[in-house]
């Protein structure tokens, strides 16, 4: 499939190696262009990448203070201080380690209820900065990307979203109980993502080995949300062995 063909694959051996290389990635589009806009990622496999980033940041190597960041996504009902809010994490994960100015970072706002106007207002945040140079995308074991969740079609703009069983089952380690994960999430659409000028996703690990497959090397359908970016025309993924490991004899 031509999509197929147009998309990188980088090997990586373990989490470590995935995270570097993707840390080396970001880190040349921050270096060869100072007033980037990044799209960012939560969740456990882009930890690494930032704890890489930030380390090279401490060493002088990087500057981040003309980037602006616009976050994928946000649960609704949970604000900033929410130490499983989204927010809360790219604080304690990155913005607060680099000289990012957290007046240049947007995430959507979970705790607006009205989920008409926060999704308009987060759709004119993306145009009015002129679109996102790098998205780092996580991949989630049912194959979404954002909250992007599998369904019948591919949701253009930002939108509030209803978390499949799946992603409730996942997201469940992070929070006290089960009960405790918030239903619906704001989530950055299809359309905002494809227009990202380049697209990263980083995955590791074996529950990801079947949406590397059902994504990457089967069709396009909204059923497996992130092949989409096998129409994408610069998109790269980093993948451990563990995540590759049902795809290894086709690479
Ligand atoms: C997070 C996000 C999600 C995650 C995905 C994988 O902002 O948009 O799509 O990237 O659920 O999560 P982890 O990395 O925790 O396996």
């Amino acid at each position: 499939m031509k999509g197929v063909i147009r998309m990188r694959i980088i090997r990586a051996k373990d989490y470590n190696e995935m995270s570097r290389q993707a840390a080396n990635i970001i880190s040349a589009q921050v270096i060869l262009k100072a007033d980037c806009v990044l799209g960012l990622a939560t969740g456990s496999s882009p930890v690494g990448t930032y704890k890489q980033l930030i380390e090279w940041y401490e060493k002088g190597d990087l500057d981040f203070s003309q980037v602006h960041t616009v976050n994928l996504d946000e649960y609704v009902g949970l604000g900033a201080d929410h130490d499983q809010s989204y927010a809360y994490f790219m604080h304690s994960n990155l913005f607060d380690h680099i000289n990012v100015k957290l007046s240049n970072t947007n995430i959507p706002n979970g705790l607006d209820p009205d989920a008409a106007r926060e999704c308009n207002r987060y759709d004119r945040v993306i145009r009015s900065l002129g679109g996102i140079d790098l998205q780092l995308l996580g991949l989630g074991p049912n194959g979404h990307i954002g909250f992007n969740e599998p369904c019948d079609e591919f949701v253009p703009g930002t939108h509030c979203v209803e978390l499949t069983d799946t992603t409730v089952d996942a997201n469940a380690r992070f929070f006290a109980n089960r009960d405790e994960v918030p239903r619906k999430a704001y989530t950055m659409g299809i359309r905002d993502i494809m227009q990202a000028k380049s697209v990263l996703m980083v995955a590791n690990g074996k529950n990801k080995a079947q949406a590397v497959k059902d994504c990457f090397f089967g069709p396009v359908t909204p059923k497996a949300p992130g092949s989409i970016l096998q129409l994408h025309p610069n998109f790269t993924l980093v993948a451990d062995e563990e995540a590759l490991s049902l795809v290894k004899d086709l690479l």
